[in-house]
């Protein structure tokens, strides 16, 4: 079984990427799993570029994004995967831009404009979103929604955890930041964070076990 986590957050020890690895333990402890964390700010590529080149009507480029970069390897694991698992903290109200120009170039082939809206993939690996962001929570519900029914209708059956009100420095009196509660955000930091690490890693495990 092939897990696929990708990491849509720059840093690799903060938020995003600890509850992420969280999830990616989950679906590895599972018998039969083997897979791997990509980071996507390791890489260099570009969204969609609007080639429609997976939309041909030929068999070896159709459900295929065309453009050619450091991201062509992680989509054909993507397409092979039994569990994807992906990590993004909310910038501006949405899912970091390198997440997006992935989900852009994974999204867009796997669906057509016809009429049946059959999704092209072969298979319908489990999907799971890691979302971490320092609003409070019931910000981003309609968003997260979205993203989630898209998921679905693409790739696969999807699911998300998230954690909210996340710390965000270390040390709160060195910037610009005076709006932040920051005993609210310690204290959640310690009490709730590793509770959004367990609901990832119980996601991870629940998404593998179920493609047994
Ligand atoms: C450029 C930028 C934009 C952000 N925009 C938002 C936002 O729109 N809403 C929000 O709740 N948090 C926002 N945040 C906060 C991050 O989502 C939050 O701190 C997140 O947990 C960071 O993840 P990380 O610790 O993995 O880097 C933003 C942070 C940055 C750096």
């Amino acid at each position: 079984m092939n897990i696929l986590a990708i990491c849509g957050a720059a840093n690799k020890t903060r938020n995003t990427a600890t509850m992420l690895k969280n999830a990616f333990e989950g679906a590895m402890g599972i018998s039969g799993a083997a897979g791997e964390i990509v980071y996507l700010y390791d890489l260099t590529y570009r969204g969609c570029i609007g080639c429609h080149s997976c939309k041909l009507l030929n068999e070896s480029k159709f459900a295929r994004c065309a453009v050619n970069d450091d991201l062509t390897p992680v989509l054909k694991k993507a397409i092979d995967a039994d569990v994807i698992l992906i990590g993004s903290p909310i910038y501006f109200s949405d899912v970091t831009g390198e997440t997006r120009s992935f989900l852009e170039r994974f999204f867009f082939p796997g669906m057509t404009y016809n009429k049946d809206r059959v999704p092209t993939y072969p298979k319908r690996p489990k999907v799971g979103w890691v979302f971490t962001m320092n609003a409070p929570g019931e910000f981003y519900k309609d968003y997260f929604s979205g993203l989630i029914a898209m998921t679905r209708r693409i790739i696969g059956e999807a699911e998300y955890v998230m954690a909210y009100q996340t710390q965000q420095f270390e040390d709160y009196s060195r910037y610009a930041a005076t709006a932040f509660d920051v005993e609210m955000v310690k204290k959640r930091r310690l009490e709730q964070f590793p509770k959004d690490c367990q609901a990832a890693y119980d996601m991870g495990k629940r998404l593998a076990a179920a493609q047994i």
